[in-house]
């Protein structure tokens, strides 16, 4: 089977992640601290609060941005459910908006029609490797005093002109599961430039206790610590830091890779009217977390992915979360007829890093067959 992705881990992480092993402390430590800062530097974030997933730091940037139960937080639909799980971790009520066609990110001109008093923040979705229009949403949100908190799961790296995400919204989460640019096995981060914010968000990871663990290791006194909110345990472990700091060294590489990838299933999927390629807004920087197309035929989406999969080639989809069961109950009636759309027309063909050409032209053959 050609996976939808493998990993690309090495020797190089396995020696670090046994490093943090053999040095005595595995929880949230120095391993942490070391990989926090080379994602703030290299997103150019004044802070970096790393969690135990992305869905787990879009909890606490939420709570952050101040959402509160019984607020409206808008977002898109077409994502993976945790976008819009978060949103109901923090008791607020997701409020759906459409997508633009062409990069599949929210649509900034639809944003500001689902504001209402009760809007507390945007958050949209830099999906699949492609950053959303954040300026403009952005502009949005201070016109009306709002929060944003992005959603840059998949896409740590993405650029829009020389700014990376992570340095343009209020506060962005990137994830570090098996599937995204970096992995640390599970594992998330929060970047902001808010000091009081991030102090707050490191406090909140960890309990909300008011002395960390690893402060109250390092002193021979006693330290009583108090817990002034509601705090939770979403910490990242130094093994994961440590995997995280490798990984990191390696960063522009693997971007560079899944670029070259895009361009060469590009130029293989070029001729084929029956395929839409992935759009890439002038300015902007694709980093291909996942590389999705369109396809343009009458065959059903899943028809073609079971092909693909009787030739051993899997792909998946993307959600249109409103259609989930869990959220069909909203008592929004939303109207998203491009999400819809993208979500029964479009599939991820296999990409990571260590794909070979003799796989990816497999993948070709067999998505041609499979729409034959
Ligand atoms: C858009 C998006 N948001 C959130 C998540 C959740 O990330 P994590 O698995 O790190 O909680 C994912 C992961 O697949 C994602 O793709």
């Amino acid at each position: 089977m050609i996976p939808i992705t493998r990993l690309s881990v090495g020797e190089a992480e396995a020696t670090a992640a046994a490093d943090a092993v053999r040095s005595g402390w595995l929880s949230t430590g120095k391993r942490v601290q070391q990989f926090e800062s080379m994602v703030a530097d290299y997103v150019g974030a004044k802070h970096a609060i790393a969690t135990n997933s992305c869905t787990t730091a879009l909890h606490l940037a939420l709570i952050a941005a101040g959402v509160k139960p019984g607020d409206e937080v808008i977002c898109p639909s077409f994502s993976f459910i945790a976008t819009a799980n978060a949103v109901l971790y923090a008791g607020a009520t997701p409020v759906f908006v459409d997508i633009a066609p062409d990069t599949f990110n929210i649509s900034p001109a639809l944003v500001e029609a689902a504001i209402t008093p009760r809007t507390s923040a945007i958050l949209p979705v830099s999906q699949i490797g492609l950053a959303a229009d954040i300026p403009a949403v952005m502009s949005i949100a201070r016109r009306h005093g709002l929060k944003v908190v992005e959603d840059a799961a998949p896409s740590l790296g993405t650029r829009i002109g020389e700014a990376r995400i992570g340095n343009l919204s209020d506060f962005t989460c990137f994830s570090f599961d098996p599937r995204k640019i970096l992995t640390t096995g599970e594992g998330g981060m929060i970047t902001t430039n808010d000091d009081e914010a991030a102090e707050r968000l490191r406090l909140m990871r960890a309990h909300s206790a008011s002395v960390s663990a690893t402060a109250r290791h390092a002193t021979n006194d006693v330290i009583l610590e108090n817990y002034p909110e509601i705090g939770y345990n979403y910490k990242m472990t130094d093994i994961q830091g440590a995997i995280g700091i490798a990984q990191m060294g390696r960063i522009d590489e693997i971007i560079e890779e899944r670029r070259r990838l895009a361009d060469r299933y590009n130029t293989l999927l070029n001729d084929d009217e029956r395929i839409q390629l992935p759009y890439e807004p002038p300015g902007y920087r694709h980093v291909f977390q996942s590389y999705c197309i369109r396809l343009l035929t009458k065959k059903p989406q899943v028809a073609v992915m079971s092909d693909l999969a009787k030739q051993d080639i899997a792909s998946r989809r993307i959600l249109a979360i409103h259609s989930e069961p869990l959220y069909q109950k909203s008592r929004f009636d939303f109207l998203l007829p491009e999400t819809e759309r993208a979500s029964k027309e479009t599939i991820l063909l296999p990409m990571f890093v260590g794909l070979t050409d003799a796989e990816q032209d497999e993948v070709v053959q067999g998505l041609r067959k499979a729409l034959d």
